[in-house]
């Protein structure tokens, strides 16, 4: 309905485009549920694709819904080998995000006969086919940009176990998945999930308002997470700290640049939209931190400099009256570093934690009667009508 006006809100910061029943955030409290269990809850007991599952489908899985899950989804690993060639035109400097979001809209050209949005079997198709194939394209990109042999998925491995091999394992030697790797793994992508109506949902929804396809709804996504100021953070949070321990700057005066806003410089993996007390997902990862490197036996420096960053900004008014605490991205980065993979992938494991998150909006928003083509308006601010010039 036209009303006449419009309520001006850059960023949505107070404006509620949809309902949906399946992430729940108190922002003040720290609180995030999915479909109603704590974040806590669900870290520890679960696995991705519980969770997936989970998200998806609302309730929690049999045990024999969950297998079959299972199943269908290690079915579907494989990528057409033409696929596989089109990672060939691509410069093995690519970043690897831009390699994910270009191969799935790739992916989309491969099943032109099962795209529908409407036909609830061909939604069930795609879901599995990404779901399945996303964390192969990863590994390809990864792959790529080392110029190492694609390895071709293994089904007798676990999902998180396979997506380990395909990064990490040569066609020269078996590669053994270590437990402990895949566990923090697993942890770590439960943890990525879901957030409600953060930007790279709400662009999944958005493009998805249009009855555009899942795949090219997902690949959308996958170019918002990009961002430094959404995915591309955990990225940023190590760039950050590698500078400051490449420049001999003390954490001091980087917390004071941060503070003047020298050049926009700000302390990447702090602050948030929602969270104004802390973010329950940083709680979690900073124990995984600590449990993860020791386990690991790696000794990080950039994990002591994230350490003595948090501490001095806690301890610092800017950030106190800004109420700036770390989030999600803020040591995720220094756990990935040490499982192995270069800076360039971080982001990408976040789109894979994320995965199914997406895809639950796409199709929660595309059952939902009550959904509108997305079309935001605008405030009018250029020049009022004129005449063309006489010339
Ligand atoms: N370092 C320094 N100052 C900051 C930071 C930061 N990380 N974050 C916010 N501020 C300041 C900001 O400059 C502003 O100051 P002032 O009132 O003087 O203008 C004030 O705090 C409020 O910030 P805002 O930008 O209006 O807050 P927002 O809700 O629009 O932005 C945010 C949220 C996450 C984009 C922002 O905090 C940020 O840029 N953080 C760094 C990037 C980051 O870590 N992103 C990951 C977010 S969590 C996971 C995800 O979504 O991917």
């Amino acid at each position: 309905k036209q009303t006449g006006y419009t309520a001006l809100d850059y960023g949505f910061v107070n404006t509620a485009a949809t309902r949906s029943a399946i992430t729940y955030i108190d922002g003040d409290q720290g609180v995030l549920r999915y479909r109603g269990y704590a974040i806590e809850d669900v870290a520890a007991n679960s696995t991705y694709l519980e969770v997936a599952w989970l998200l998806i489908y609302g309730e929690l899985p049999t045990p024999s819904e969950l297998s079959e899950f299972e199943e269908r989804i290690r079915r579907h690993t494989l990528l057409h080998e033409d696929l596989r060639r089109f990672f060939d035109a691509l410069p093995h400097t690519a970043h690897p995000m831009s390699v994910l979001s270009s191969a799935v809209s790739a992916l989309s050209t491969f099943y032109e006969g099962s795209l529908s949005v409407r036909d609830p079997e061909q939604i069930e198709i795609s879901t599995i086919r990404l779901l399945a194939k996303l964390p192969v394209i990863a590994a390809y990109a990864h792959k790529k940009s080392l110029g190492q042999a694609f390895l071709y998925p293994d089904n007798s491995l676990s999902f998180v176990e396979n997506f380990l091999k395909l990064n990490f394992g040569t066609m020269a030697e078996p590669y053994e998945v270590d437990p402990v790797l895949s566990k923090a793994l697993d942890r770590l992508l439960i943890l990525h999930e879901d957030h409600e109506q953060n930007a790279s949902t709400s662009t999944v929804r958005l493009v998805g308002s249009t009855e555009a396809n899942l795949f090219a709804s997902i690949s959308a996504g996958i170019n918002a997470l990009y961002g430094p100021l959404h995915g591309g953070a955990n990225e940023a949070v190590l760039k950050m700290l590698g500078e400051i321990r490449d420049s001999g700057e003390s954490v001091e005066r980087f917390i004071e640049r941060v503070k003047n806003k020298e050049q926009g410089v700000k302390l990447m993996g702090f602050g948030h939209r929602v969270y104004k007390n802390f973010d329950p997902r940083a709680r979690l990862v900073k124990q995984s931190a600590d449990e993860v490197l020791e386990a690991l036996g790696v000794q990080d420096p950039l994990l002591d400099i994230a350490k003595q960053l948090e501490e001095a900004a806690l301890a610092d008014d800017y950030f106190v009256e800004r109420r700036l605490y770390p989030n999600v991205d803020f040591y995720t980065g220094v756990i990935y570093k040490a499982m192995g993979f270069p800076t360039r992938m971080f982001t990408v494991l976040f789109a894979i934690g994320r995965l199914p998150g997406w895809i639950a909006h796409w199709r929660e928003m595309n059952t939902d009667p009550a959904t509108k083509i997305g079309r935001p308006q605008q405030l009018y601010t250029g020049a009022p009508a004129r005449d063309w010039p006489q010339r």
